[in-house]
């Protein structure tokens, strides 16, 4: 059996910790051996969890870029503003590379990463996580193998549930299109790489509509403070009273609930029905509190004074309506491609539940399918009537099969085999969000 392979981890936040995680996992395939991260509990759990060794651990990309290459591979899951510059800079040291979506901020520092892949010789991963799902990867075959025909249009559409809606685009990180990148790059770039992927062609044309309307000022409940801590007179009907979100996990649970009967639904259901119960249990009082996703990405202190002290003080616990966001809560991008296939991604975030749902109709049959938890995929046939129901596996947080797809295919990369996507692939995902966002903005068309 060969060595494992060594990556370094430049960002160990909740991205590069999955990714590292699965290296923990598969120590006998992949080692973390370097890392780069400026928030002290972060970067020491971590080093402490892959042994890595003290000269290797570093608070930021460019010092332990500095050094000559100690891995092969390198894993860059920091923020989005921070993706082009320690991309370029650990490809030409001789990393291949797996950089976390978008891969950057403008279609110039895509292209030129993508280039310095090229020029060097060296693999360029972009984490398009979903290509890498059960379920996904399942339509590809389905189109590939000519079942429902040649297909003339696709309808895909990203449902952000309600309550990542809030966390994410409207009080975190990426509420700020210029700051983080517009909705349509953070959210939909999967989305615009599948639906290329499945369209096996290039874009021509796209259009896009959309905007900002439910999470403004204008919605505020009458009386409504800045923070949902100061006393909201509508917090006990408000979906987004961030107490219940952040510390109990409300919305998580709901979540939870509805998912495929096992255990953790119906643990789910009871917490839901009788919120007062898991603290009557002695021993499990400290339960009643929510400490996993998105709770753990407020604060590192997840006792309930932490995550009071969060919800006062920083930007988590402010109301959805007095935010400083500017991120679309709704857009449609029509695309038309060169092989004349058109399709149209819908993305909104007010979904009751977070799924991708889909539809393909081809000449000899259609294709419908649900991604996320109690999803389903089928194909009926035109001339039959016949439906084929295909197996799928539900996923509550998106993807977390696709995480380990892609690490699995890193590790293919690094041991000289060869990745499911190109650079080129996750460019043109990259510029067709690009366009969508010029063709919303500017209320036009943009000719590929
Ligand atoms: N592929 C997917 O499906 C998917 C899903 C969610 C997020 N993302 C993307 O992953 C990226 C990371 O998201 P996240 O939620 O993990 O964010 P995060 O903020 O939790 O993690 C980023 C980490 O980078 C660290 N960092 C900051 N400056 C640094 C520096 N100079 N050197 C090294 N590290 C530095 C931060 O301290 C932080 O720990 C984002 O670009 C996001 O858009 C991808």
């Amino acid at each position: 059996m060969s060595e494992p392979k060594k990556a370094i981890l430049i960002g160990a936040g909740n991205r590069g910790r999955i990714y590292a995680s699965h290296a923990e996992k598969n120590p006998g395939m992949l080692n973390i051996v370097g890392i780069a991260e400026p928030v002290k509990e972060r970067r020491e759990a971590l080093a402490r969890q892959h042994g890595i060794a003290s000269e290797n651990i570093f608070t930021s990309w460019e010092k332990l870029l500095a050094l000559p290459r100690m891995a092969d591979g390198a894993i860059i899951a920091t923020q989005d503003t921070m993706h082009a510059e320690p991309a370029v800079k650990a490809l030409v040291n001789g990393y291949h590379v797996l950089l976390e979506k978008p891969m950057a901020l403008t279609p110039e520092e895509c292209i030129r990463i993508a280039d310095t892949a090229h020029r060097t010789g060296l693999t360029l991963n972009i984490c398009h996580v979903l290509r890498y799902t059960n379920f996904f990867s399942k339509i590809k075959s389905i189109l590939s193998e000519g079942v429902i025909g040649d297909i003339h249009t696709i309808y895909h559409a990203e449902n952000v549930s309600y309550h990542h809606m809030a966390h994410s685009y409207v009080r975190g990180n990426w509420r700020r299109s210029h700051e983080a990148s517009p909705m349509i790059l953070a959210k939909c770039c999967h989305d615009l790489d599948l639906i290329a992927w499945f369209a096996e062609s290039q874009p021509n044309y796209i259009s896009s509509i959309g905007g900002l309307d439910h999470f403004t000022f204008k919605n505020a409940p009458e009386g409504a403070p800045g923070r949902c801590t100061d006393g909201c007179p509508a917090d006990a009907k408000c979906p987004y009273y961030s107490v219940d979100t952040y510390l109990y996990g409300k919305h998580m649970k709901m979540a939870v609930a509805r998912t495929d009967s096992t255990f953790f639904s119906l643990a789910a259901k009871l917490l839901l029905r009788f919120p007062g119960l898991i603290k009557r249990i002695p021993g499990l009082a400290k339960y009643s509190i929510w400490t996993l996703w998105p709770t753990t990405t407020i604060t590192s202190d997840t006792s309930k004074k932490g995550i009071m002290n969060a919800l006062r003080e920083g930007p988590y616990g402010k109301c959805v309506y007095h935010c400083d966001n500017d991120q679309v809560d709704h857009q449609e991008t029509i695309i038309k491609f060169n092989n004349g296939i058109t399709a149209v991604l819908k993305m909104h975030g007010l979904a009751a539940q977070e799924c991708r749902t889909l539809r393909m109709d081809g000449s000899r049959g259609t294709l419908r399918g649900k991604y996320g938890a109690g999803g389903h995929l089928e194909v009926q046939m035109h001339e039959t009537g016949k439906k084929t129901v295909y197996p799928v596996q539900s996923d509550l947080l998106g993807h977390a099969e696709g995480d380990a797809g892609i690490m699995k295919n890193f590790i293919t990369v690094l041991n000289g085999g060869r990745g499911l996507t190109t650079a080129q692939d996750s460019v043109m995902s990259h510029l067709m969000a690009f366009a969508a966002h010029e063709a919303r903005t500017d209320q036009k068309v943009v000719m590929f």
